[in-house]
Protein backbone atom coordinates (compact mmCIF):
# COMPACT_ATOMS: atom_id res chain seq x y z
CA UNK A 1 0.00 0.00 0.00
CA UNK A 2 1.16 3.76 -0.92
CA UNK A 3 1.48 6.39 1.71
CA UNK A 4 -1.67 8.20 0.28
CA UNK A 5 -3.88 5.04 0.24
CA UNK A 6 -2.78 5.07 3.92
CA UNK A 7 -3.68 8.49 4.89
CA UNK A 8 -7.04 8.11 2.58
CA UNK A 9 -8.06 4.74 5.41
CA UNK A 10 -6.86 6.98 7.94
CA UNK A 11 -8.71 10.05 7.21
CA UNK A 12 -12.07 7.16 6.93
CA UNK A 13 -11.53 6.00 10.09
CA UNK A 14 -10.75 9.81 12.15
CA UNK A 15 -14.53 10.61 10.02
CA UNK A 16 -15.75 7.40 11.83
CA UNK A 17 -15.10 8.39 15.22
CA UNK A 18 -17.64 11.53 16.32
CA UNK A 19 -14.46 12.88 19.11
CA UNK A 20 -11.00 12.91 18.45
CA UNK A 21 -9.01 15.34 20.29
CA UNK A 22 -5.67 13.73 20.09
CA UNK A 23 -3.08 14.63 17.68
CA UNK A 24 -2.22 11.45 15.37
CA UNK A 25 1.11 10.79 15.13
CA UNK A 26 2.44 8.13 12.61
CA UNK A 27 0.36 8.96 9.86
CA UNK A 28 1.89 7.60 6.89
CA UNK A 29 2.64 4.53 8.64
CA UNK A 30 2.66 2.06 5.48
CA UNK A 31 0.61 -1.33 6.51
CA UNK A 32 0.26 -4.48 4.37
CA UNK A 33 -2.55 -4.29 1.83
CA UNK A 34 -5.88 -4.71 3.33
CA UNK A 35 -4.39 -3.61 6.77
CA UNK A 36 -5.91 -1.25 9.00
CA UNK A 37 -3.58 1.05 11.11
CA UNK A 38 -5.28 1.20 14.25
CA UNK A 39 -3.82 4.25 16.25
CA UNK A 40 -4.91 4.20 19.42
CA UNK A 41 -4.62 7.64 19.83
CA UNK A 42 -7.53 7.82 17.39
CA UNK A 43 -9.78 6.02 20.12
CA UNK A 44 -8.85 7.24 23.44
CA UNK A 45 -12.44 9.85 23.23
CA UNK A 46 -15.04 9.16 21.81
CA UNK A 47 -17.82 11.76 23.08
CA UNK A 48 -20.55 10.91 25.06
CA UNK A 49 -22.56 10.64 21.48
CA UNK A 50 -21.00 7.88 20.06
CA UNK A 51 -22.79 5.07 18.87
CA UNK A 52 -21.04 1.89 18.84
CA UNK A 53 -20.37 1.02 22.39
CA UNK A 54 -19.63 -2.67 23.47
CA UNK A 55 -21.72 -3.93 25.78
CA UNK A 56 -21.29 -7.16 24.93
CA UNK A 57 -17.26 -8.87 25.09
CA UNK A 58 -18.84 -11.07 22.18
CA UNK A 59 -19.04 -7.96 20.26
CA UNK A 60 -15.73 -7.41 18.32
CA UNK A 61 -13.59 -3.68 18.05
CA UNK A 62 -14.13 -2.56 14.42
CA UNK A 63 -14.62 1.13 14.20
CA UNK A 64 -13.68 0.85 10.16
CA UNK A 65 -15.87 -1.38 9.79
CA UNK A 66 -13.57 -3.66 7.61
CA UNK A 67 -14.72 -6.24 6.06
CA UNK A 68 -13.37 -9.31 7.74
CA UNK A 69 -10.76 -11.24 7.69
CA UNK A 70 -8.06 -8.16 7.59
CA UNK A 71 -5.02 -7.65 9.93
CA UNK A 72 -5.61 -4.65 12.64
CA UNK A 73 -2.13 -2.84 13.13
CA UNK A 74 -2.30 -1.14 17.23
CA UNK A 75 1.37 -0.84 17.22
CA UNK A 76 3.96 0.16 13.94
CA UNK A 77 6.14 -3.06 15.82
CA UNK A 78 3.38 -5.08 14.44
CA UNK A 79 4.54 -4.56 11.01
CA UNK A 80 7.57 -6.49 12.20
CA UNK A 81 5.03 -9.63 12.53
CA UNK A 82 3.15 -9.47 10.04
CA UNK A 83 5.97 -8.01 6.82
CA UNK A 84 4.74 -5.45 4.48
CA UNK A 85 3.11 -7.94 1.89
CA UNK A 86 1.27 -10.60 4.81
CA UNK A 87 -2.09 -11.52 3.87
CA UNK A 88 -5.09 -13.87 5.51
CA UNK A 89 -6.64 -16.30 3.44
CA UNK A 90 -8.89 -19.23 4.07
CA UNK A 91 -7.69 -22.21 3.46
CA UNK A 92 -10.64 -24.75 3.74
CA UNK A 93 -14.13 -24.31 5.60
CA UNK A 94 -16.99 -26.80 6.38
CA UNK A 95 -19.97 -24.26 7.02
CA UNK A 96 -22.29 -25.83 9.54
CA UNK A 97 -19.21 -28.14 11.63
CA UNK A 98 -16.58 -27.32 14.09
CA UNK A 99 -13.93 -29.09 12.54
CA UNK A 100 -10.58 -26.85 13.55
CA UNK A 101 -11.33 -26.04 17.17
CA UNK A 102 -8.46 -26.33 19.26
CA UNK A 103 -5.06 -28.72 19.92
CA UNK A 104 -3.26 -27.83 16.29
CA UNK A 105 0.59 -29.95 16.43
CA UNK A 106 2.83 -28.76 13.26
CA UNK A 107 4.50 -31.65 11.91
CA UNK A 108 7.50 -30.56 9.99
CA UNK A 109 8.77 -33.88 8.40
CA UNK A 110 4.98 -34.00 7.13
CA UNK A 111 4.44 -30.18 6.51
CA UNK A 112 1.10 -31.15 7.86
CA UNK A 113 -1.21 -29.50 10.80
CA UNK A 114 -3.14 -31.58 12.98
CA UNK A 115 -6.02 -30.16 15.07
CA UNK A 116 -9.04 -31.09 16.75
CA UNK A 117 -13.12 -30.38 15.96
CA UNK A 118 -14.92 -28.71 18.98
CA UNK A 119 -15.88 -30.81 22.20
CA UNK A 120 -18.82 -30.19 23.22
CA UNK A 121 -19.74 -26.39 22.07
CA UNK A 122 -21.74 -25.45 19.24
CA UNK A 123 -21.53 -27.17 16.36
CA UNK A 124 -19.15 -30.00 17.32
CA UNK A 125 -21.75 -32.61 17.33
CA UNK A 126 -19.97 -34.87 20.07
CA UNK A 127 -21.06 -34.98 23.37
CA UNK A 128 -21.67 -37.44 26.40
CA UNK A 129 -22.31 -40.46 24.10
CA UNK A 130 -20.03 -39.02 20.84
CA UNK A 131 -16.54 -38.51 20.89
CA UNK A 132 -15.00 -35.62 18.51
CA UNK A 133 -12.85 -35.85 15.84
CA UNK A 134 -8.46 -35.52 14.76
CA UNK A 135 -7.88 -34.06 11.20
CA UNK A 136 -5.08 -33.13 9.11
CA UNK A 137 -4.44 -30.58 6.65
CA UNK A 138 -1.63 -30.59 4.32
CA UNK A 139 0.51 -27.78 4.54
CA UNK A 140 2.13 -28.54 0.71
CA UNK A 141 -1.31 -29.13 -1.05
CA UNK A 142 -2.42 -25.71 0.71
CA UNK A 143 0.96 -23.84 -0.62
CA UNK A 144 0.69 -25.30 -4.06
CA UNK A 145 -3.29 -24.35 -3.90
CA UNK A 146 -2.23 -20.28 -3.07
CA UNK A 147 0.17 -20.26 -5.35
CA UNK A 148 -2.50 -20.33 -8.62
CA UNK A 149 -4.89 -18.32 -7.30
CA UNK A 150 -5.12 -14.68 -5.64
CA UNK A 151 -8.43 -15.98 -3.54
CA UNK A 152 -9.49 -18.22 -0.93
CA UNK A 153 -8.92 -22.31 -1.73
CA UNK A 154 -10.46 -24.68 0.31
CA UNK A 155 -8.26 -27.87 0.73
CA UNK A 156 -9.72 -31.51 1.37
CA UNK A 157 -8.81 -32.27 5.33
CA UNK A 158 -7.96 -35.34 6.53
CA UNK A 159 -9.96 -36.98 9.78
CA UNK A 160 -8.23 -39.66 11.37
CA UNK A 161 -9.34 -43.22 12.74
CA UNK A 162 -8.28 -42.88 15.99
CA UNK A 163 -8.11 -45.71 18.94
CA UNK A 164 -10.65 -45.04 21.27
CA UNK A 165 -8.01 -44.24 24.32
CA UNK A 166 -8.53 -40.90 22.59
CA UNK A 167 -11.73 -39.15 23.97
CA UNK A 168 -12.49 -35.20 23.34
CA UNK A 169 -8.68 -34.33 22.74
CA UNK A 170 -9.12 -30.65 23.37
CA UNK A 171 -5.06 -29.58 23.22
CA UNK A 172 -1.80 -30.72 21.79
CA UNK A 173 1.57 -29.81 20.99
CA UNK A 174 4.81 -31.54 19.12
CA UNK A 175 6.03 -33.52 17.63
CA UNK A 176 6.92 -35.07 20.84
CA UNK A 177 10.13 -37.35 20.29
CA UNK A 178 8.33 -37.68 16.57
CA UNK A 179 4.67 -38.54 18.04
CA UNK A 180 1.51 -35.78 18.24
CA UNK A 181 0.96 -34.61 22.07
CA UNK A 182 -2.26 -34.61 22.72
CA UNK A 183 -4.83 -34.00 25.79
CA UNK A 184 -7.98 -34.78 26.03
CA UNK A 185 -11.23 -33.90 28.02
CA UNK A 186 -12.51 -37.26 28.69
CA UNK A 187 -15.97 -38.07 28.23
CA UNK A 188 -18.84 -39.83 29.99
CA UNK A 189 -17.10 -41.54 32.96
CA UNK A 190 -14.20 -42.05 30.46
CA UNK A 191 -10.83 -40.40 31.75
CA UNK A 192 -9.54 -37.52 30.82
CA UNK A 193 -5.98 -38.14 29.51
CA UNK A 194 -1.94 -37.37 27.99
CA UNK A 195 -1.59 -39.41 24.75
CA UNK A 196 0.90 -40.04 22.09
CA UNK A 197 -0.30 -40.75 18.88
CA UNK A 198 1.59 -41.73 15.48
CA UNK A 199 1.22 -39.01 13.11
CA UNK A 200 1.04 -41.55 10.35
CA UNK A 201 -1.11 -44.72 9.74
CA UNK A 202 -2.29 -46.35 11.93
CA UNK A 203 -2.41 -43.95 13.97
CA UNK A 204 -1.81 -46.32 17.23
CA UNK A 205 -1.67 -44.21 20.57
CA UNK A 206 -0.41 -44.85 23.81
CA UNK A 207 -1.77 -43.00 27.09
CA UNK A 208 0.99 -41.30 29.27
CA UNK A 209 -1.53 -40.43 32.19
CA UNK A 210 -5.38 -40.64 32.97
CA UNK A 211 -5.29 -39.88 36.62
CA UNK A 212 -4.06 -38.19 39.21
CA UNK A 213 -3.29 -40.77 42.06
CA UNK A 214 -6.16 -43.16 40.92
CA UNK A 215 -8.55 -39.71 40.81
CA UNK A 216 -10.28 -38.71 37.72
CA UNK A 217 -8.77 -35.25 36.32
CA UNK A 218 -11.71 -32.75 35.39
CA UNK A 219 -11.77 -32.33 31.53
CA UNK A 220 -8.18 -31.59 30.81
CA UNK A 221 -7.55 -28.85 28.05
CA UNK A 222 -3.94 -27.71 27.08
CA UNK A 223 -0.65 -28.87 27.40
CA UNK A 224 2.90 -27.73 26.49
CA UNK A 225 6.36 -29.00 27.24
CA UNK A 226 8.76 -26.60 29.09
CA UNK A 227 11.66 -25.69 26.25
CA UNK A 228 14.77 -27.87 27.01
CA UNK A 229 12.98 -30.89 28.97
CA UNK A 230 10.52 -33.60 28.62
CA UNK A 231 8.02 -32.34 31.47
CA UNK A 232 4.98 -31.41 30.85
CA UNK A 233 2.53 -28.29 31.99
CA UNK A 234 -1.03 -28.78 31.74
CA UNK A 235 -4.39 -27.20 32.53
CA UNK A 236 -7.52 -29.26 33.81
CA UNK A 237 -10.68 -26.27 34.30
CA UNK A 238 -13.99 -28.02 34.22
CA UNK A 239 -15.72 -27.40 30.79
CA UNK A 240 -16.22 -31.38 30.61
CA UNK A 241 -19.25 -30.55 33.09
CA UNK A 242 -19.84 -27.00 31.99
CA UNK A 243 -20.48 -28.10 28.33
CA UNK A 244 -22.63 -31.45 29.53
CA UNK A 245 -19.83 -34.33 28.81
CA UNK A 246 -18.49 -34.71 32.09
CA UNK A 247 -19.74 -35.45 35.56
CA UNK A 248 -19.29 -32.85 38.11
CA UNK A 249 -15.71 -31.77 38.63
CA UNK A 250 -14.22 -33.15 41.50
CA UNK A 251 -10.90 -31.25 41.74
CA UNK A 252 -10.09 -27.78 41.87
CA UNK A 253 -9.22 -25.99 38.14
CA UNK A 254 -5.63 -26.25 38.52
CA UNK A 255 -2.31 -26.45 36.59
CA UNK A 256 -0.02 -29.69 36.75
CA UNK A 257 2.98 -30.93 35.97
CA UNK A 258 3.85 -34.44 35.24
CA UNK A 259 7.47 -35.84 34.54
CA UNK A 260 7.01 -38.41 32.15
CA UNK A 261 10.15 -40.62 33.03
CA UNK A 262 9.49 -40.69 36.90
CA UNK A 263 5.40 -40.45 36.89
CA UNK A 264 4.91 -37.63 39.51
CA UNK A 265 2.66 -35.38 38.98
CA UNK A 266 1.81 -32.23 41.14
CA UNK A 267 -0.08 -29.03 41.18
CA UNK A 268 2.33 -25.88 40.09
CA UNK A 269 -0.06 -23.07 40.31
CA UNK A 270 -4.10 -22.71 41.16
CA UNK A 271 -6.66 -19.79 41.89
CA UNK A 272 -7.60 -19.54 38.12
CA UNK A 273 -11.26 -19.88 37.25
CA UNK A 274 -11.02 -21.88 33.82
CA UNK A 275 -7.23 -22.44 33.38
CA UNK A 276 -6.99 -22.80 29.73
CA UNK A 277 -4.21 -22.28 27.25
CA UNK A 278 -0.52 -22.38 28.52
CA UNK A 279 2.92 -21.51 26.93
CA UNK A 280 6.41 -21.13 27.87
CA UNK A 281 9.39 -18.51 26.71
CA UNK A 282 12.11 -20.56 24.65
CA UNK A 283 14.19 -19.93 27.61
CA UNK A 284 12.31 -21.69 30.23
CA UNK A 285 12.04 -18.77 32.69
CA UNK A 286 8.54 -17.25 31.87
CA UNK A 287 5.27 -19.02 31.30
CA UNK A 288 2.02 -17.90 30.25
CA UNK A 289 -1.62 -19.64 31.30
CA UNK A 290 -4.75 -18.37 30.10
CA UNK A 291 -8.07 -17.63 32.14
CA UNK A 292 -11.27 -18.19 30.34
CA UNK A 293 -13.19 -17.19 33.42
CA UNK A 294 -15.72 -15.00 31.45
CA UNK A 295 -16.78 -18.52 29.57
CA UNK A 296 -19.03 -20.27 31.69
CA UNK A 297 -20.57 -23.20 29.68
CA UNK A 298 -24.04 -23.42 30.66
CA UNK A 299 -23.49 -20.76 33.29
CA UNK A 300 -23.17 -17.91 30.42
CA UNK A 301 -21.13 -15.23 30.28
CA UNK A 302 -19.65 -13.22 33.38
CA UNK A 303 -18.36 -10.07 31.94
CA UNK A 304 -16.89 -9.37 35.72
CA UNK A 305 -14.55 -13.10 35.04
CA UNK A 306 -11.15 -13.37 33.94
CA UNK A 307 -10.16 -12.96 30.08
CA UNK A 308 -6.91 -12.51 31.37
CA UNK A 309 -3.05 -13.82 30.61
CA UNK A 310 -1.54 -14.38 33.66
CA UNK A 311 2.31 -14.80 33.54
CA UNK A 312 4.41 -16.40 36.19
CA UNK A 313 8.10 -17.10 36.97
CA UNK A 314 9.35 -20.71 37.14
CA UNK A 315 10.97 -21.62 39.81
CA UNK A 316 14.77 -22.48 38.51
CA UNK A 317 14.47 -25.50 41.20
CA UNK A 318 11.12 -26.75 41.64
CA UNK A 319 9.04 -25.38 38.24
CA UNK A 320 6.77 -24.21 40.33
CA UNK A 321 4.85 -21.19 39.23
CA UNK A 322 5.78 -18.41 41.35
CA UNK A 323 5.09 -13.91 41.10
CA UNK A 324 1.83 -14.24 39.25
CA UNK A 325 0.58 -11.17 37.63
CA UNK A 326 -1.51 -9.69 34.78
CA UNK A 327 -0.11 -10.36 31.35
CA UNK A 328 -2.97 -8.68 29.04
CA UNK A 329 -6.65 -8.78 29.42
CA UNK A 330 -8.72 -9.09 26.05
CA UNK A 331 -11.11 -6.72 25.15
CA UNK A 332 -12.94 -9.61 22.83
CA UNK A 333 -14.47 -12.82 23.99
CA UNK A 334 -11.23 -14.79 26.40
CA UNK A 335 -7.72 -15.67 25.83
CA UNK A 336 -8.16 -19.44 24.66
CA UNK A 337 -4.65 -21.16 23.17
CA UNK A 338 -1.88 -19.59 23.09
CA UNK A 339 2.08 -19.21 21.18
CA UNK A 340 4.91 -17.21 21.23
CA UNK A 341 7.12 -16.32 18.49
CA UNK A 342 10.82 -16.03 17.89
CA UNK A 343 10.64 -12.01 18.96
CA UNK A 344 8.88 -12.78 22.25
CA UNK A 345 5.56 -11.81 20.97
CA UNK A 346 2.23 -13.59 22.57
CA UNK A 347 -0.39 -14.96 20.35
CA UNK A 348 -3.66 -15.89 22.01
CA UNK A 349 -7.16 -16.97 20.30
CA UNK A 350 -9.76 -14.57 21.35
CA UNK A 351 -13.40 -13.32 20.76
CA UNK A 352 -12.76 -11.95 17.31
CA UNK A 353 -9.78 -13.73 16.06
CA UNK A 354 -5.76 -13.96 17.12
CA UNK A 355 -4.37 -11.60 19.61
CA UNK A 356 -1.12 -10.13 19.83
CA UNK A 357 0.75 -8.60 22.44
CA UNK A 358 4.40 -7.65 22.78
CA UNK A 359 7.08 -8.77 25.77
CA UNK A 360 5.42 -6.46 27.83
CA UNK A 361 1.44 -6.85 27.35
CA UNK A 362 1.13 -3.79 25.11
CA UNK A 363 -1.40 -4.85 22.59
CA UNK A 364 0.14 -4.45 18.90
CA UNK A 365 -2.14 -6.08 16.69
CA UNK A 366 -4.85 -8.41 15.80
CA UNK A 367 -5.81 -10.95 12.94
CA UNK A 368 -9.17 -10.33 12.38
CA UNK A 369 -11.83 -12.56 11.85
CA UNK A 370 -15.37 -11.64 13.62
CA UNK A 371 -15.94 -14.52 15.54
CA UNK A 372 -14.41 -17.00 18.16
CA UNK A 373 -11.15 -18.49 16.51
CA UNK A 374 -9.90 -20.53 19.72
CA UNK A 375 -5.79 -21.21 18.56
CA UNK A 376 -3.10 -20.98 15.92
CA UNK A 377 0.06 -22.60 15.03
CA UNK A 378 2.99 -21.28 13.31
CA UNK A 379 3.99 -23.48 10.04
CA UNK A 380 6.58 -22.83 7.46
CA UNK A 381 4.00 -21.38 5.05
CA UNK A 382 2.86 -19.03 8.08
CA UNK A 383 0.67 -18.73 11.31
CA UNK A 384 -2.80 -20.97 10.97
CA UNK A 385 -5.39 -20.11 12.98
CA UNK A 386 -8.03 -22.36 13.51
CA UNK A 387 -11.98 -20.61 13.23
CA UNK A 388 -14.53 -23.68 14.04
CA UNK A 389 -15.67 -24.06 10.60
CA UNK A 390 -13.04 -22.68 8.59
CA UNK A 391 -9.10 -22.64 8.53
CA UNK A 392 -7.05 -19.40 7.92
CA UNK A 393 -3.25 -18.69 6.82
CA UNK A 394 -1.91 -15.56 7.52
CA UNK A 395 1.58 -15.84 5.61
CA UNK A 396 3.74 -13.43 8.20
CA UNK A 397 7.49 -12.91 8.80
CA UNK A 398 7.19 -14.16 12.16
CA UNK A 399 8.21 -17.43 13.15
CA UNK A 400 7.03 -19.18 16.20
CA UNK A 401 8.83 -21.07 18.86
CA UNK A 402 10.43 -24.46 18.39
CA UNK A 403 7.95 -26.55 20.13
CA UNK A 404 9.61 -29.99 19.31
CA UNK A 405 10.87 -32.55 22.00
CA UNK A 406 13.53 -34.77 21.05
C1 LIG B 1 3.89 12.34 6.01
O1 LIG B 1 4.36 12.47 4.69
C2 LIG B 1 4.28 13.82 4.20
C3 LIG B 1 4.67 13.81 2.75
O2 LIG B 1 5.76 12.96 2.51
C4 LIG B 1 5.21 14.71 5.04
O3 LIG B 1 5.10 16.04 4.61
C5 LIG B 1 4.75 14.62 6.49
O4 LIG B 1 5.64 15.33 7.31
C6 LIG B 1 4.71 13.17 6.97
N1 LIG B 1 4.11 13.09 8.32
C7 LIG B 1 4.62 12.38 9.30
C8 LIG B 1 3.89 12.40 10.59
O5 LIG B 1 5.64 11.72 9.17
C1 LIG C 1 -24.34 15.30 21.26
O1 LIG C 1 -25.64 15.35 20.69
C2 LIG C 1 -26.42 16.41 21.22
C3 LIG C 1 -27.85 16.27 20.68
O2 LIG C 1 -27.80 16.09 19.28
C4 LIG C 1 -25.79 17.74 20.84
O3 LIG C 1 -26.52 18.80 21.40
C5 LIG C 1 -24.38 17.78 21.40
O4 LIG C 1 -23.73 18.95 20.96
C6 LIG C 1 -23.60 16.58 20.95
N1 LIG C 1 -22.35 16.56 21.66
C7 LIG C 1 -21.18 16.45 21.03
C8 LIG C 1 -19.96 16.44 21.91
O5 LIG C 1 -21.08 16.30 19.83
C1 LIG D 1 -25.58 -1.71 24.36
O1 LIG D 1 -25.12 -0.82 23.34
C2 LIG D 1 -26.08 -0.51 22.35
C3 LIG D 1 -25.48 0.40 21.31
O2 LIG D 1 -24.14 0.37 21.28
C4 LIG D 1 -27.28 0.14 22.99
O3 LIG D 1 -28.27 0.34 22.00
C5 LIG D 1 -27.85 -0.75 24.10
O4 LIG D 1 -28.88 -0.08 24.77
C6 LIG D 1 -26.76 -1.11 25.09
N1 LIG D 1 -27.30 -2.05 26.07
C7 LIG D 1 -27.07 -1.94 27.36
C8 LIG D 1 -27.66 -3.00 28.23
O5 LIG D 1 -26.41 -1.04 27.82
C1 LIG E 1 -19.40 -9.47 12.77
O1 LIG E 1 -20.19 -10.43 13.46
C2 LIG E 1 -21.41 -9.91 13.94
C3 LIG E 1 -22.09 -11.01 14.72
O2 LIG E 1 -21.36 -11.27 15.87
C4 LIG E 1 -22.26 -9.45 12.79
O3 LIG E 1 -23.45 -8.87 13.28
C5 LIG E 1 -21.49 -8.41 11.99
O4 LIG E 1 -22.21 -8.06 10.86
C6 LIG E 1 -20.14 -8.94 11.57
N1 LIG E 1 -19.38 -7.85 11.00
C7 LIG E 1 -18.82 -7.90 9.81
C8 LIG E 1 -18.10 -6.67 9.37
O5 LIG E 1 -18.88 -8.89 9.10
C1 LIG F 1 0.97 -33.87 1.06
O1 LIG F 1 0.73 -33.60 -0.30
C2 LIG F 1 1.88 -33.83 -1.12
C3 LIG F 1 1.52 -33.34 -2.52
O2 LIG F 1 0.35 -33.97 -2.94
C4 LIG F 1 2.25 -35.29 -1.05
O3 LIG F 1 3.41 -35.52 -1.81
C5 LIG F 1 2.51 -35.67 0.41
O4 LIG F 1 2.73 -37.07 0.50
C6 LIG F 1 1.33 -35.32 1.28
N1 LIG F 1 1.69 -35.51 2.68
C7 LIG F 1 0.93 -36.18 3.53
C8 LIG F 1 1.40 -36.24 4.94
O5 LIG F 1 -0.12 -36.70 3.21
C1 LIG G 1 -24.05 -38.47 18.18
O1 LIG G 1 -23.89 -39.22 17.03
C2 LIG G 1 -25.11 -39.74 16.51
C3 LIG G 1 -24.78 -40.71 15.39
O2 LIG G 1 -23.80 -40.13 14.55
C4 LIG G 1 -25.97 -38.57 16.08
O3 LIG G 1 -27.20 -39.04 15.60
C5 LIG G 1 -26.21 -37.65 17.27
O4 LIG G 1 -26.89 -36.51 16.85
C6 LIG G 1 -24.90 -37.25 17.88
N1 LIG G 1 -25.15 -36.52 19.12
C7 LIG G 1 -24.81 -35.26 19.28
C8 LIG G 1 -25.02 -34.68 20.63
O5 LIG G 1 -24.33 -34.59 18.40
C1 LIG H 1 3.05 -47.27 17.24
O1 LIG H 1 3.41 -48.58 16.94
C2 LIG H 1 4.81 -48.75 16.68
C3 LIG H 1 5.01 -50.19 16.23
O2 LIG H 1 4.55 -51.06 17.19
C4 LIG H 1 5.58 -48.43 17.93
O3 LIG H 1 6.97 -48.56 17.68
C5 LIG H 1 5.28 -47.01 18.32
O4 LIG H 1 5.91 -46.71 19.57
C6 LIG H 1 3.79 -46.81 18.49
N1 LIG H 1 3.53 -45.37 18.71
C7 LIG H 1 2.70 -44.94 19.65
C8 LIG H 1 2.56 -43.46 19.79
O5 LIG H 1 2.07 -45.66 20.38
C1 LIG I 1 -20.39 -13.05 37.97
O1 LIG I 1 -19.25 -13.37 38.71
C2 LIG I 1 -19.15 -12.66 39.92
C3 LIG I 1 -17.78 -12.96 40.51
O2 LIG I 1 -17.68 -14.33 40.74
C4 LIG I 1 -20.30 -13.06 40.82
O3 LIG I 1 -20.23 -12.33 42.02
C5 LIG I 1 -21.60 -12.78 40.12
O4 LIG I 1 -22.67 -13.29 40.88
C6 LIG I 1 -21.63 -13.43 38.74
N1 LIG I 1 -22.80 -12.96 38.03
C7 LIG I 1 -23.69 -13.78 37.51
C8 LIG I 1 -24.82 -13.14 36.79
O5 LIG I 1 -23.60 -14.99 37.61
Amino acid sequence: MTASTAGAILTVTLALVSCVKATVSNSNLTVPPGAVYMNPLMYNVVGANYTEWRNLSTVGFNPTNTAPPFIQVFDPSFLDVTGSSATIRKITSNPGFAFAHEAPIYIPDLNAVFFSSNDGGALGYNGWYNNSVVSMINMTEVDMALASTTGDVNIQIQTLNLPDTVQMVNGGTGPYKGDLLFITSGRALLPPSIVRVNPSPPYNATVLLDNFLGRQFNSLNDIKILPGTDIMFFTDPTYGWLNGFRPEPMLPSQVYRFDPSTGQVRVVADQFVHPNGIAFTQDGKTAFVTDTGISGGFLGTNQTLPATIYQFDIDPQTQTFTNRRVFAYSDSGAPDGIQLDTMGNVYSGCGEGTHVWNAEGTLIGKFYLNSTSAEMIFTKSGLVILHEEAMYLANIQAQGLNLATL
